[in-house]
């Protein structure tokens, strides 16, 4: 499918699993694209592998996102897709009883000041086109309460969502679509090593999830390019669950 031929596609957090995957779908179906990553080196193998621009970037840093999407606009003429997906999960934020105020505030900045800048930055891009789709990516612990907390996290990824509804809303008639891309839990080569160590802590997961596994990146990856393409035209400020059917779950098949 050539669903988004010619389209230009800002990616953040493009060096890592969900962002590395959707820069190759995007490729595939015809898109520009510019890989946008505080990692240098992965980033530029990125960049590479599928003949888009690598910028480094900081997405918490206003001038980083400004100048990432001004990057994409000169080269390419036009910002058609912003996929905001870049986000932390560091082990210092966990129960709020013990998390500090650095992790709070770092895990706040990374996740969820990010998607302001970038949906503040790329906006008036949009505006003048009169089109654009702009996919944030939330979690589906936005929507669903977890006893393994890491509370930054989650109440970064909430902020994501209701962020995404009202710019979804404000701006629909002006051809702009806003949507939260809302995961499952991913099957990461850094969550298989997790899992490999403590079978116990994979179980207490596995449990609640239907299809009974975790997702593959190139299954969220899909998910993104539908709704950055036109298939996608009557979806907007809409929490786009991924989650092998978490959140519809009270008892899952044995
Ligand atoms: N993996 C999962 O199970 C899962 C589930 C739900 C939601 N998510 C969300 O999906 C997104 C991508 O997750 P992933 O699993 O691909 O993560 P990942 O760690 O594989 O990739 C994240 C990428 O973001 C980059 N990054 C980190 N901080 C940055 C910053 N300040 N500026 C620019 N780039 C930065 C990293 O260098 C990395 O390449 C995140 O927002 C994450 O919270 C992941």
């Amino acid at each position: 499918m050539q669903r988004l031929q010619d389209r230009v596609a800002v990616i953040t957090g493009a060096a890592g699993g969900i962002g590395m995957a959707t820069a190759r779908r995007f490729a595939e179906e015809g898109a520009r694209l510019v890989l946008a990553d505080l990692d240098e080196e992965a980033g530029q193998r990125a960049a590479q592998e599928v003949g888009g621009i690598f910028v480094r970037a900081d997405v918490a840093d206003e001038d980083d996102v400004v100048r990432m999407f001004a990057t994409a606009y000169d080269e390419f003429g036009s910002v058609d897709i912003a996929f905001n997906n870049a986000g932390i999960s560091p082990a210092d934020d966990d129960s709020i009883l013990t998390t500090g105020m650095d992790a709070w505030r770092r895990v706040q900045e990374v996740n969820l000041t990010s998607v302001y800048l970038c949906c503040k930055h790329v906006i008036p891009y949009m505006q003048r086109q009169g089109k654009g789709s702009i996919i944030n990516t939330a979690s589906f612990v936005a929507v669903m309460g977890s006893a393994t907390s890491q509370i930054s996290y989650t109440a970064s990824k909430g902020g994501v969502l209701a962020m995404t509804r009202e710019l979804g809303v404000q701006f629909a008639r002006e051809g702009i679509r806003v949507n939260a891309l809302c995961p499952g839990p991913v099957d990461t080569p850094l969550l298989r090593e997790l899992f490999a160590k403590d079978p116990e802590r994979a179980q207490r997961r596995l449990v609640h999830v239907p299809l009974g596994r975790f997702a593959r990146a190139e299954e969220i990856a899909a998910a993104v390019a539908f709704l950055a393409s036109d298939d996608a035209s009557f979806v907007t400020a809409a929490e786009f669950l991924v989650d092998g059917g978490i959140s519809g779950a009270y008892v899952t098949p044995l």
